[in-house]
């Protein structure tokens, strides 16, 4: 007995170190389903907006969704959470909501990797736990692959639908964004939340 709690007194003595940097460094599986929830909330409400509005005005009368609603549909989610959530690009159409900072841009990288080697784009996710003043904080961010429909506006010249070209040109005169093949690494929802 005595024996016993010797030991497991030991144990807890030498695991203690390992538990403090074990929390540092992963987020349990809840706080990541929770946070995986929220960016999968952001797609689906953006992609079911985007969808009513490309058959009831077309791509160039759709161009709204992406600049107004999808910001605001970021915003509304980070009041409810008060996490710091919004989309950003591996070329960038907005330069002010959508360029990657650093470990964003790092995590684009490692999602980019992933999916060259087959990982599957719905499933496909980066984090990080990373000590933000001397607190935990998950850096998320969940891959947004091209899709067919997409090229209207993010593709090749040929591909883009009629009158998007000018309404970005006017809009977004730095846009990088077009170009993009269905299957091809577009951007990824980003979340940054203390744990
Ligand atoms: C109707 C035109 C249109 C369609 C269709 C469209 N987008 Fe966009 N997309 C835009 C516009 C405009 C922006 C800039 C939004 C802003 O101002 O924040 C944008 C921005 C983005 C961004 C944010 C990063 C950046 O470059 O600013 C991502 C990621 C993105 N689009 C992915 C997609 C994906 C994936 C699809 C297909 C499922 C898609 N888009 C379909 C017009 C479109």
């Amino acid at each position: 007995m005595r024996f016993t709690s010797r030991l497991l007194a030991g144990l807890m003595a030498s695991s203690l170190p390992l538990v403090a940097a074990y929390a540092q460094t992963t987020a349990s599986a809840e706080d990541l389903q929770a946070t995986r929830a929220v960016s999968a909330e952001l797609l689906k409400t953006l992609s079911g907006k985007l969808q009513e509005s490309m058959k009831a005005n077309g791509p160039a009368g759709s161009i709204p969704v992406c600049k107004t609603i999808a910001p605001q549909i970021a915003l509304g989610l980070a009041d409810k959470t008060g996490w710091k959530i919004t989309r950003v690009g591996t070329r960038v159409r907005n330069v002010d909501m959508g360029t990657p900072n650093v470990w964003q841009h790092k995590a684009l990288a490692h999602l980019n990797a992933d999916l060259k080697s087959g990982a599957k784009p719905e499933t496909l996710e980066w984090s990080e736990v990373v000590m933000e003043n001397g607190k935990p904080t998950l850096h998320y961010a969940k891959a947004i692959v091209l899709q067919t429909q997409c090229v209207a506006c993010h593709g090749t010249a040929e591909q883009l639908a009629p009158g998007v070209a000018d309404k970005l040109k006017v809009e977004y005169p730095h846009d990088q964004a077009t170009g993009y093949a269905p299957g091809q690494l577009r951007g990824a929802v980003v979340i940054s939340r203390p744990l």
